[in-house]
């Protein structure tokens, strides 16, 4: 899996990192081969295939310092756009311990998906971090397993049924899946293959957008959920897909009394710190030409107190939805205190507050 380095070279590492505090060795190697940082994580792409005209899934070999991930867990990929270094979070579909592959559907406004979707090649490289999230199966597994996806919310639920097939587990897994026709499916011959292997697995593919090749039609309804799985009130479920989807399988167990049996991506907001009496100088949002004084709130707020409406997502920090580009000034990161002064990178909106005057290109 990770690059192994000789011990000499290891040693002459370490010698090099100290010499060359504060920017350390990483930078430096990264110039000769990405794949030999140290402390930061970079993926090589070794396989590309394209399973549908908008999505691409590859493979990637990690660096030494890539530590395994849990199944549904996401990790946050950054590749370099124009200059730009841009972050977002991406589900490892493959099962824990197995290779490390993703599959991205390109977004027709989202920047990063179309790029990975595009420019992908067998050795692009990317940044990594460590896997995140509490959406992961426990220990031990429940004997029946209901598993929900939607669209590209495959990733993280295909990750669990690959590591539930390769631990050979014992009871019942229904995985339904919901795609809009027949030709959006993802992974359709794998889920076919690995329901023929195992026979405690089910696969149900529901389309929304066809009444033909589906074994279930149209969106979610309680009646999907008896036909799928009619023993769904004693399974543990776990749940990925778009926010609709998510909303009415969420009001459908409410409404059963069976909300502690659903589990979700759920993020916890971390403790973030403001403090709008030391505010002061002036935000620019330089594409929209509006301005006003800093209020000390993060600058997604101050984007809609002013006006505009960012794309975002959790206000957290998390999903990175809310990132745009920083062309002028210092802001701080409420979530570490860190303050970034670059030019023309990016930054999350929801989690930013001006230090002084800052331009942002929204
Ligand atoms: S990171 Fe999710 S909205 Fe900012």
């Amino acid at each position: 899996m990770a690059t192994l380095l000789p011990r000499r070279v290891r040693s002459l590492a370490s010698l090099a990192e100290a010499l060359l505090t504060p920017h350390g060795v990483d930078r430096y190697l990264e110039l000769v081969d990405p794949m030999l940082v140290r402390r930061e994580i970079r993926g090589r792409v070794t396989a590309v295939r394209r399973q549908t005209p908008d999505t691409v899934t590859f493979s990637v070999r990690p660096s030494r310092a890539w530590r395994d991930f849990t199944a549904g867990q996401y990790v946050r990929l950054t590749v370099e756009i124009d200059g730009v270094r841009r972050t977002r979070c991406y589900s490892p579909c493959g099962p824990q311990g197995g290779d490390l592959e993703f599959t991205v559907k390109a977004d027709p406004h989202g920047l990063v998906s179309r790029y990975l979707q595009e420019t992908t090649r067998v050795g692009s490289v990317f940044g990594l971090s460590e896997p995140d999230g509490e959406f992961t199966l426990p220990t031990p597994r429940p004997e029946k397993i209901l598993l929900v996806s939607g669209g590209s919310g495959v990733t993280p639920v295909l990750a669990m049924v690959r590591t539930l097939v390769a631990e050979g587990h014992q009871g019942e897994i229904v995985f339904l899946h919901y795609s809009n026709t027949a030709s959006d499916v993802l992974y359709r011959e794998e889920l076919d293959a690995l329901a023929a292997q195992h026979p405690g697995l089910r696969v149900v593919h529901a389309h929304t957008h066809s009444r033909r090749g589906g074994d279930l039609h149209g969106f979610f309804t309680k009646e999907h959920l008896a036909a799928a799985a009619p023993w769904y009130r004693d399974a543990e479920t776990y749940l990925c897909g778009p926010k609709p989807l998510m909303d009415s399988v969420r009001e459908q167990f409410a409404a059963e009394g069976l909300s502690e049996r659903l589990h979700t991506e759920e993020f916890t907001a971390p403790p973030l710190t403001f403090d709008a009496e030391a505010a002061e100088g002036r935000v620019r949002f330089a594409r929209s030409g509006r301005e006003c004084d800093n209020s000390g709130k993060p600058l997604l707020e101050q984007a809609e107190d002013a006006g505009l409406t960012p794309e975002h997502g959790c206000r957290m920090g998390i999903c990175f939805s809310c990132t745009q580009v920083k062309t002028a000034g210092r802001v701080r990161n409420a979530r570490t205190g860190e303050i970034s002064g670059e030019e023309n990178e990016e930054i999350q909106l929801c989690i930013s507050v001006p230090v002084g005057d800052v331009e942002i290109h929204a």
